[in-house]
């Protein structure tokens, strides 16, 4: 950890200048220690005087950001079906952020197929790196570090991305810096945005729904997870079943708005031992007991139909195939969901004594989950990522990537792909 000492003769002295460092450190994840003593320069400041003490002022403040803010470091995301690459300045601001999505491979199939991601990666990396250093006008002598996500993923497209990392690392000597995919979603919103810590994150995808709290200095805690299937794994697989396209999330979200969302009474999962932990399956279940007891092998064949001869219909073009009574089941269903994930987040959050609480991840895209958020009354704010940063990219890799660089927390040649690769 970077430790920046400052010693004070008269306690408020300085306090302007503290506060804008202490802020910038800790969004860094650094700390501010304050000692009573002040130790004045050679010349012996007098620090009464209030014009020196100003430029003082100034002076560390410009001289701390520069020292931890001109850091640009290169992300590298290829952990599912996203080749991602951006160069993020200080941790936050976002120089570039390239993203070639393999959705259009995967989309026949109705999910992920791992060795068909691995060759895509293979294909998109040089190409998304070079673009990603070119849109934000940096060579490579400019970087300060290369992140790359370690894992959680598939193996085989987290071992392109981390092979690339490592091969452009100590060709030009630069650092490396291994990420946490989980902790990079956490840092999509972190890095934008005034958390106050301790903060209930919830981190909800198609291979997460994960509350962690997360403490100074970036430390984290698991308080729950899905026993089951991940959130965005049930809306992937419900849409799968009705015919949809894949991912089936955003065509969810698009529809369910024209259904009504207490048609279908789903039940909420009841958790034995920890109360904080999530199931899905009990209402997939559900859906296919409720796509069971109708006979819907027309409408599905309609749709299926469709997808054939265009990949990405239109919110007019799936209503034209689509009854009421789907329609009502799927807001039923995307409801039931959001009822489930904000439920347990604010217990959690109450639980720790949240200052803050950060929904992130694919499934925070979701527009009635945003909108359920901001009706709910709390007593801290609750920040999302923007649109962009909520799937998977790479300017949450190098924005989670900065507080370590600020520690010295460097990988080596031996960093390996961790499939399974816990946070907390
Ligand atoms: O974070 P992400 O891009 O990749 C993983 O790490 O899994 O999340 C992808 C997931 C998919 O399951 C997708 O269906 C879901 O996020 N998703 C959504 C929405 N957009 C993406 N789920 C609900 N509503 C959305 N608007
Ligand atoms: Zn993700």
């Amino acid at each position: 950890m970077v430790e920046f000492s400052l010693f004070l003769g008269r306690k408020g002295l300085l306090f302007f200048a503290l506060n804008e460092i202490r802020h910038s450190l800790l969004r860094c994840g650094g700390r501010l220690e304050v000692s009573d003593r002040f130790r004045s320069g050679a010349g012996g400041d007098k620090v009464d005087d209030l014009q020196v003490n100003r430029a003082r002022r100034a002076h560390l403040v410009f001289s701390i950001q520069r020292k931890l803010e001109a850091v640009r470091i290169l992300g590298i995301e290829s952990s599912c079906d996203e080749t991602a690459a951006s160069v993020v300045e200080d941790g936050s601001r976002i120089l570039s952020s390239v993203v070639a999505s393999q959705i259009s491979t995967h989309a026949r199939y109705g999910g992920v197929v791992p060795e068909l991601a691995s060759r895509e990666h293979l294909r998109a990396i040089v190409p998304v790196v070079r673009l990603a250093l070119e849109q934000s006008d940096t060579r490579l002598e400019d970087l300060g570090a290369i992140a790359v996500t370690q894992g959680p993923g598939l193996v085989g497209s987290l071992l392109v991305g981390i092979t690339y990392a490592k091969a452009l690392a100590l060709v030009r000597g630069l650092s490396l810096i291994a990420v946490n995919h989980i902790e990079g979603h956490i840092h999509a919103v972190v890095s934008q945005n005034p958390v106050e810590l301790p903060a209930l994150a919830l981190v909800v995808s198609g291979g997460h729904t994960h509350l962690y709290e997360v403490r100074e200095n970036f430390l984290y805690r698991l308080l729950g997870k899905t026993r089951d299937d991940a959130a965005g794994e049930a809306f992937d697989k419900v849409a799968k079943l009705l015919g949809f396209s894949y991912p089936g999330g955003p065509v969810i979200d698009m529809l369910a708005p024209h259904g009504d969302p207490h048609a279908v009474p789903f039940t909420l999962a009841k958790m034995k031992g920890n109360t904080l932990d999530f199931s899905f399956s009990g209402l997939k279940t559900a859906v296919l007991r409720w796509t069971e007891a109708r006979d819907l092998s027309a409408e599905v064949a309609v749709r299926r139909e469709l997808l054939q001869h265009n990949p990405q219909p239109s919110v007019d073009e799936w209503l034209a195939v689509t009854p009421r009574e789907t329609l009502d089941m799927l807001a039923s269903f995307q409801h039931t969901v959001i009822r489930e994930l904000l439920r347990r987040a604010v217990k959690a959050a109450e639980e720790i004594g949240a200052r803050s609480l950060v929904i992130s991840g694919g499934v925070a895209c979701n527009a009635a989950l945003r909108i359920a958020a901001a009706a709910t009354r709390l007593p801290y704010p609750i920040f999302f990522p923007t649109p962009g940063l909520s799937t998977d990219n790479a300017a949450m890799i190098a924005a989670a990537a900065f507080p370590k660089f600020a520690r010295g927390e460097f990988a080596d040649s031996t960093l390996r792909a961790q499939a399974n690769l816990a946070l907390a």
